[in-house]
């Protein structure tokens, strides 16, 4: 066993205790893609800025980055459409004007997702409804079966850390109800299940290019499906409602698509960005996958650690690794014990975090979907009386039991794409020093 800065030894007290820590030296950040931006980055960019032509529907001298991207994107993943847009939750917006959810219908959602998940079903006027998750920490086919109801117009299933829940059972029961499935692959990208990447599962799907996400353009979303229909009016809706000509210019003209758009395009420049970094995505998964795995396999069969239930290991992309404890004092004792032995990155990063601490990734832990509020005076969708059907539908945690026991025993550890061998060392002899005295 090495390590980076401190001399250990594995049966010496707790750091948090006041024995030696197992390393002293921070963690590095945890940024997949951001990470890894350099000289291709900086030359694609350079093209655009050289070029004058930052908009990628006109301009003087058009370097076509987002037109680029978006091909590569299909080409890779073998996604039919691949739209590029300026954030996840504006994609997550856009899917619900391109499937048409509005003020009746409603979309079920695990209680594991991100906060934009719920905003974009409120924002469409329709109502989120709650379904649990299983150990694969993604939506639980048994609990989604139950719940798919004659409201129901979408499921809208979450790749939550790199790695999709049972998605061959998942996209069964919603084709055999005749409901949409939604992929949010936001923190998925380079992920896949038995050799079809994520995105190509269900009806439409999107990803994120925030920088916690595989790759990144500092902000940037891409919406993909496999549907002519969707894209078509997904396109219109990232855009201004309609459709471009040739030239890049507004036509109105097709009464078949004349929607109210939400202004969401990408710009030349964070297209460069994502093209440099799509093209990084198998390097930088291969690196993820393996240092996760390799810290997972090191540390299976340790009594009273168990880890999240991945169903094709060779698919998961490697950004989270998500374990859980035998109950909640334990786990946050081992975090913070975890901590003290030097397992944390800069300040203010976030290299291990109990569940707890992850914020809006839990339906409990959203204010504006626990009290329903709204962003208008009306209080609308809540108040909508098309939507009466969800007037008893509750938030609030104690709504979902697989959940609440998952967020109050789990915890996770960001995967850094940079790891070298040293810190792939001190975090498995950290874990085994604090496991041999806390579990
Ligand atoms: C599951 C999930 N969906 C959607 C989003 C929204 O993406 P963005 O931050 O690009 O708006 C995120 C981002 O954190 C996410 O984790």
């Amino acid at each position: 066993m090495t390590s980076t800065t401190t001399a250990h030894d594995e049966a010496s007290a707790l750091a948090i205790d006041g024995g030696p820590p197992v390393r002293s030296r921070p963690l590095p950040w945890e940024f997949p893609g951001g990470n890894r931006i350099g000289t291709e980055e900086l030359e694609l960019i350079n093209r655009v800025v050289k070029a004058q032509s930052p908009f990628r529907f006109y301009g003087p001298d058009l370097q076509h980055m987002v037109d680029t991207f978006e091909r590569e994107w299909c080409e890779k993943f073998g996604h039919r459409h691949a739209l590029g847009v300026s954030s996840g939750t504006a994609a997550l917006s856009i899917v619900m004007g391109a499937l048409g959810v509005g003020p009746g219908d409603e979309v079920l959602v695990p209680g594991l997702l991100w906060v934009s998940c719920i905003s974009a079903v409120v924002r469409a006027g329709a109502i989120p409804r709650l379904v649990d998750i299983d150990e694969t920490f993604c939506i639980n086919p048994d609990d989604l079966e139950r719940k798919i109801g004659p409201r129901t117009r979408a499921v809208l299933c979450v790749h939550i850390s790199g790695a999709p829940g049972d998605l061959t059972r998942i996209s069964g029961i919603c084709r055999s109800r005749g409901v949409a499935l939604i992929e949010d692959c936001a923190q998925a990208a380079g992920a896949s299940q038995y050799g079809r990447a994520v995105g190509t599962f269900g009806d439409i799907g999107i990803f994120s290019m925030q920088l916690n996400k595989t790759i990144t353009s500092g902000e940037g979303g891409v919406v993909v499906t496999q549907r002519d229909d969707l894209f078509r009016r997904a396109v219109a809706m990232h855009d201004l409602g309609y459709a471009r000509d040739d030239d890049g210019r507004i036509d109105t003209s097709d009464e078949s698509c004349q929607l109210w758009g939400i202004g969401a395009r990408m710009s030349e420049l964070a297209g460069a960005l994502g093209l440099a970094q799509l093209r990084k995505i198998p390097d930088i998964v291969s690196s993820m996958r393996d240092a996760k795995w390799r810290i997972r396999r090191a540390l299976e069969g340790t009594d009273g650690l168990e880890f999240r239930d991945i169903i094709d290991p060779s698919g998961d992309s490697g950004l989270v690794l998500i374990f859980t404890l035998p109950d909640e004092p334990t786990c946050r004792r081992f975090i913070d014990a975890l901590r003290a032995e030097g397992i944390s990155g800069p300040s203010g990063s976030l290299a291990v975090v109990t569940m707890q601490e992850w914020g809006l990734h839990w339906y409990c832990n959203i204010p504006s979907l626990v009290h329903k509020r709204s962003n208008s005076r009306d209080g609308a969708p809540w108040t909508h009386p098309a939507n009466a059907f969800a007037a008893d539908y509750e938030y609030a945690a104690g709504a979902l039991p697989g959940c609440d026991d998952l967020r109050s025993r789990g915890a996770l550890l960001s995967i850094g794409s940079t790891y070298a061998e040293a810190d792939i060392d001190d975090i498995v002899a950290a874990f085994r020093k604090v496991a041999r005295e806390l579990l």
